[in-house]
């Protein structure tokens, strides 16, 4: 029987090190890619064209592989560069003095004092008055005592800060993607402000003991569209281990926007909106409202089929048929980009969910394998990985090919 196997979803990581630093449902896990590694005699030089919060990376790193890292979203680039590198042990020293010192500047400050707070809307249902007092006076202190520019202390002690802003909001994190709870004062509501910061201070101490791991690999992340990935990343690539957005409208930057708007990489909701145009298969914000208007400017979906299963879901929604149309345009313009950074014979491996939109169910791993017919790779294959959910029919595949080299593109 195929069953749900919670080991092979972010559920997998939080336990391990570096890869729990932030608990990100986009998340793929890390067994997924060890056993993809473990598969493959000499992985050479591995890149992730959609490296999320650095799964890929960073079991590479901790092999000593090199690998590099692609994602659009310039949090999650962050985040990235900030789990897979190394640190002295003088900058976990500093990093622990600067939280310390963050916490005092709460203790005598946070009263007295008109702190920034992110301008999210409706902040009010994320976090109570007093909880978000205290986080603004963390965030201020962090960011007034740090004491240089690209700073890996501050950048350390920011995690910390990210895993206690949720920790202490409102949003449940017990959906796909999350909704808010209940807002009602606690009876512990007076000494919230010790607890946020012991909270604080537990968590900057278990990521520092993490991140004195050694990663004897070397990662490079570069934040971009992987539609392009020949002009961002040089490779050549020997390996390709990777899991892209899936067609089924989960936007990334819903769950990431507390974080992106305290760390200042959104300032207002229309930048939300334009990153989720820009992402594969996102629809968020006026995202929506462009797709209305997309056609697919030349770029065809080899698939037998296809053509009827996007007139099917049009029946029920125009839109829905364009976003499903959209996101296998954007794939096949990412594989033929990415063939030009490939050694010959390079493997590549891309994890991917189905979706079923009204009664019409889109076999995403076929028509992968298609688009990778149709861009040059052979020996292409799927290998179903998991069910998904309690919906019937929802399962998870890995998607492989190699990359035949044609000399002449
Ligand atoms: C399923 S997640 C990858 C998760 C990753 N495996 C991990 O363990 O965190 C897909 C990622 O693709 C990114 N993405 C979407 N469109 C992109 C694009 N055009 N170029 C690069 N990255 C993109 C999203 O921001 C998201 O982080």
């Amino acid at each position: 029987m195929i069953t749900q196997r919670a080991e092979l979803t972010f559920k997998g990581n939080l336990r391990q090190g570096r890869h729990s630093w932030l608990r990100l449902t986009p998340a793929y896990s890390v067994q997924v890619v060890q056993q993809l590694l473990d598969g493959l005699d000499n992985p050479g030089r591995v890149l992730d064209p959609f490296s999320g919060t650095g799964t890929t990376g960073l079991v590479c790193a901790e092999r000593g592989l090199t690998c590099d890292l692609l994602e659009l979203n310039p949090f999650l680039a962050w985040l990235a560069r900030v789990k897979t590198r190394n640190y002295a042990e003088a900058e976990l020293a500093a990093c622990w003095e600067l939280a310390q010192a963050a916490v005092t500047h709460v203790q005598e400050h946070v009263d007295s004092e008109k702190v920034w707070v992110p301008p999210i809307h409706h902040i009010e249902r994320w976090w109570t008055p007093e909880r978000l007092a205290t986080l603004a006076g963390l965030f201020h202190g962090l960011q007034s005592l740090h004491r240089k520019q690209q700073d890996p202390a501050l950048d350390v002690a920011l995690i910390a800060f990210c895993r206690v802003a949720i920790e202490w909001s409102n949003a449940a994190f017990n959906h796909q993607s999350m909704s808010f709870k209940d807002n009602t004062p606690t009876l512990f509501s007076a000494n919230e402000q010790d607890l946020i910061v012991d909270g604080f201070r537990t968590n900057v101490r278990q990521i520092i003991a993490s991140a004195r791991q050694e990663l004897s690999g070397q990662v490079n992340v570069y934040q971009g569209d992987s539609r392009r990935v020949a002009d961002l990343a040089a490779g050549p690539y020997d390996c390709v281990i990777t899991s892209p957005p899936y067609p089924n409208r989960m936007s990334y930057i819903r769950e990431l926007r507390p974080y992106m708007y305290w760390l200042g990489y959104l300032n207002e909701a229309r930048e939300a909106g334009d990153l989720d145009w820009e992402a594969i298969g996102g629809t968020w914000g006026v995202a929506t409202s462009r797709l209305a208007q997309w056609t697919p400017d030349g770029v065809t979906v080899s698939h037998d089929g296809f053509d009827d299963l996007v007139h099917q879901i049009a029946a029920s929604s125009p839109l829905l048929a364009n976003y499903v149309h959209k996101y296998f345009v954007d794939m096949a313009t990412h594989l033929n980009s990415l063939s030009r950074v490939l050694t010959p014979g390079a493997k590549v491996f891309y994890v991917v969910g189905n979706s079923k939109f009204y009664d019409t169910l889109v076999p995403v791993e076929q028509i992968y394998e298609s688009l990778m017919a149709q861009c040059g790779f052979k020996d292409i294959k799927s290998d179903l990985l998991r069910k998904r959910n309690s919906k019937k029919e929802l399962y998870e595949f890995v998607v492989s090919g190699e990359w035949a080299a044609d000399k002449s593109r």
